[in-house]
């Protein structure tokens, strides 16, 4: 689902002087923030949004309630130039020479925000899955910057914003996986070689009802984390894109 000719080629925006937000989701309730998260991402005049959504992602947006609008509906952000659901990197049957989706996006992105991150996703993408086009992309990051540093100057980044039920966040497993994003692959002062940033979730009433940790971080704040990174400046955000 986009608005520009297949197949997509990075190649063609590397000059257009915008800066490039990858913006996914997988299948937590926080999927409702993602229009959110999308238009205050968007109202930045240089910025151009491509959103991948993950198959269980794609069934929060089915137009349920005014916070869960179609995906069609999604397109009209002002800065969102495409969105992606799995089948778009089958969708031209491939041959040789043609650009192949999840690496085109790749090299396309200045950051991937993960907002939300399911406990499935982060599961597999700390084991090296790539079952679906978001876990491909984000196997095929440049994790050293060297692969695409012929058009590239700096590293990107992947931000993460985990949601998850409370019970699922206290589970030994989940800390296991965290010692991998944050300890090992997280970007930080003691480790410059990085290249993630865990947005951690917070403690409250969760949509299931259960109280504790695991919510998704504030949307706002998960906005003001992208904006710092990219030193966008948020007085060049317009009302009306
Ligand atoms: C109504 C509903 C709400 C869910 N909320 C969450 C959630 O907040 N966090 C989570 O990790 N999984 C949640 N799940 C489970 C995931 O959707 C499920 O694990 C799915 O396989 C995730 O796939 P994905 O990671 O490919 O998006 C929910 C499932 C349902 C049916």
């Amino acid at each position: 689902m986009n608005l520009e000719p297949v197949p997509f080629s990075a190649e063609q925006y590397w000059q257009d002087n915008k800066t490039h937000i990858l913006l996914a989701a997988s299948g937590s309730v926080a999927v409702i923030k993602l229009p959110n998260i999308a238009e205050a991402l968007g109202r930045h005049r240089n910025v151009s949004i491509r959103i991948i959504v993950t198959g269980s992602a794609e069934r929060f947006l089915r137009g349920q309630s005014y916070e869960q609008p179609f995906l069609k509906s999604i397109l009209q952000i002002p800065g969102v130039d495409a969105v992606y659901q799995n089948d778009d990197e089958w969708k031209n049957p491939w041959t040789r020479g043609e650009p192949i989706l999840h690496i085109e996006l790749r090299k396309w992105a200045h950051l991937l925000l993960v907002a939300p991150l399911s406990a499935n996703t982060m599961a597999k993408m700390t084991m090296g899955i790539a079952d679906n086009l978001l876990l491909s992309v984000i196997r095929a990051w440049d994790t050293t910057g060297a692969v695409d540093s012929t058009f590239r100057q700096s590293k990107p980044i992947i931000f993460l914003a985990p949601a998850m039920n409370t019970a699922m966040w206290n589970h030994p497993i989940t800390q296991k996986q965290l010692t991998i994003l944050h300890d090992e692959w997280g970007l930080s002062d003691s480790n410059k070689e990085g290249w993630v940033t865990v947005l951690y979730p917070v403690e409250k009433t969760l949509a299931c009802g259960d109280n504790g940790n695991g919510a998704m971080m504030d949307w706002k704040d998960i906005v003001i984390a992208v904006e710092h990174h990219l030193s966008l400046d948020s007085t060049n955000a317009s009302n009306n894109g």
